[in-house]
C-alpha cells in the first residue's frame, strides 16, 4: 500500500502558503495581513509514524473511522467494502489483533467508550441494509451488546428513534450520548441520550441559523462541559452547553475554504485538531478560553498528499497521538507530538 508523504507546517510552509493565498484570493491587503500573522506564528507540533501500523495490509476497504481506547491502548478501524472485515482492531504501537465484519453493514463514525469494567466500542452505520440507520455498541471482541435507531428503516421519528446516515457520537464517562444525525440524509440534528437512552434535549433544525445545521458531521466535548459540532455544510463549528443543549456560538472564520468534517481535542484541551476532507489538509486550532469562545486561530496545519480525503480522525486521551482515517489513501496514518510537545504536556 502506498504511502503519502506530508508537508508538515514549519518554516518552510510559510512562503508556500502565502503563494497559495496570492492564488485564491488576488492580493487584498488586509487578508493577506491576516494570512501573514497566521502562517508566522505557525508551530511544528506533530511527525507522522510510518511505523503505524506494522502491515498496513489490513486495510483492504475504504477506512472511514478510526477510535482510540487509550485505557487499554486499542486502536479500531472501520473500513467499507464487499467481503471483507469491517471493524480491525489493532494495538496503539501498530500490531494487529482481530477483526469482524458481523452486524457491520456501512460504518461512517466510531467511539471506543472503555471503563475499567467494560471495554467497547459505538459504531454509526448509514447502511440501507437490515443494519443500517442504527447506532451500535459492541464489546471489544465483535459482540453486539446494544442497537439505537430502527435497524433497516431510517427516518426522523424519535419514539421509535429513528436516523438517517447517524455521522459520528461521542460517549461520556457518565454514559450519556451526543449523536449527530447526519451526514447527508433526512435528518440535520444532534440529540442527547442519557445513559438509559432517554433523550435528554435536541436540536433538530436544517439551516443556517444558529443551532441549525448542514450535515452535523462530527461531534466532542471539551472540559468545561461545552460540545462541540462539526457543522459541515455550514463551514463552521458550533458549540452548546452540554446539560441544557443551549447555543453558546460558533467558529466559522477557520473555515472559509471548507467546513469541517471532524474535531477532536488534544489531552491537555490545548488544542482542537480538525480535519477539513477536500482540502486533505488537519488544522490544529488553539483550544477555546473557558467562558465566551471567542474566535478561532489556526496553530499549525498538517497538509496531507492531494486526494489523501481524511474524513474523520481520533486523538488517543493518553498519548495525545493523532490517528487519521483517510477515504481517499485507504490507510490510517498515525501522528505522533514532537517530544517538546509532550514534555509541554507533562508540566
Ligand atoms: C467478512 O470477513 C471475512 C474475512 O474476514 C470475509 O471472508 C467475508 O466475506 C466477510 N463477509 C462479508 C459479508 O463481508
Ligand atoms: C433540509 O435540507 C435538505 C438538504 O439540504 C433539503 O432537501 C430539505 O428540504 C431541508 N428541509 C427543510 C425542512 O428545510
Ligand atoms: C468534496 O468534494 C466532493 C466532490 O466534488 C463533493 O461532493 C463534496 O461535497 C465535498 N465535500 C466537502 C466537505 O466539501
Amino acid at each position: 500500500m502506498a504511502r503519502f508523504w506530508v508537508c508538515l507546517a514549519g518554516a518552510g510552509i510559510f512562503l508556500a502558503c502565502v503563494v497559495l493565498h496570492e492564488h485564491f484570493y488576488g492580493s487584498g491587503v488586509l487578508m493577506n495581513f491576516a494570512f501573514q500573522v497566521s502562517w508566522r506564528t505557525e508551530k511544528l507540533l506533530y511527525r507522522l509514524d510510518l511505523d503505524w501500523p506494522h502491515y498496513s495490509e489490513y486495510f483492504t476497504g475504504t477506512t472511514f473511522c478510526v477510535a482510540v481506547d487509550s485505557v487499554n491502548g486499542l486502536v479500531y478501524v472501520a473500513q467499507r467494502g464487499d467481503n471483507i472485515p469491517k471493524v480491525l482492531v489493532f494495538t496503539e504501537d501498530g500490531y494487529f489483533l482481530r477483526a469482524w465484519n458481523y452486524t457491520v453493514d456501512t460504518p461512517h463514525g466510531m467511539f471506543a467508550a472503555s471503563t475499567p469494567y467494560e471495554q467497547s466500542v459505538w459504531i454509526t452505520d448509514v447502511g440501507s441494509g437490515s443494519y443500517g440507520h442504527t447506532v451500535k455498541k459492541y464489546n471489544s471482541v465483535g459482540d453486539l451488546v446494544q442497537v439505537l435507531g430502527t435497524a433497516g428503516k431510517k427516518g426522523t421519528g424519535l419514539n421509535p428513534l429513528q436516523f438517517d446516515n447517524p455521522a459520528e457520537l461521542y460517549v461520556e464517562d457518565t454514559g450519556d450520548i451526543y449523536i449527530v444525525d447526519g451526514d447527508g440524509g433526512l435528518n440535520n440534528r444532534l440529540i442527547k441520550l442519557s445513559q438509559d437512552f432517554m433523550i435528554l434535549w435536541l436540536h433538530g433544525e436544517n439551516g443556517t441559523g444558529p443551532a441549525k445545521f448542514n450535515i452535523p458531521h462530527s461531534v466532542t466535548l471539551d472540559s468545561a462541559g461545552r460540545v462541540w459540532v462539526a457543522d459541515r455544510g455550514n463551514k463552521r463549528i458550533q458549540v452548546f452547553d452540554k446539560d441544557t443543549g443551549e447555543w453558546l456560538g460558533a467558529w466559522s472564520s477557520c473555515f472559509t475554504e471548507e467546513g469541517p468534517s471532524s474535531v477532536r481535542f488534544t489531552p491537555d484541551r490545548k488544542y482542537l485538531v480538525v480535519a477539513q476532507l477536500n482540502l486533505s489538509r488537519l488544522l490544529v486550532l488553539a483550544g477555546p478560553p473557558v467562558g465566551s469562545i471567542g474566535d478561532c486561530s489556526v496553530v499549525s496545519t498538517i497538509q496531507l498528499a492531494d486526494q489523501v480525503l481524511p474524513h474523520l480522525l481520533e486523538v488517543d486521551q493518553k498519548t495525545g497521538a493523532i490517528y487519521v482515517a483517510e477515504i481517499g489513501a485507504k490507510q490510517v496514518q498515525k501522528f505522533v507530538p514532537f517530544s517538546g510537545y509532550i514534555a509541554a504536556f507533562s508540566t
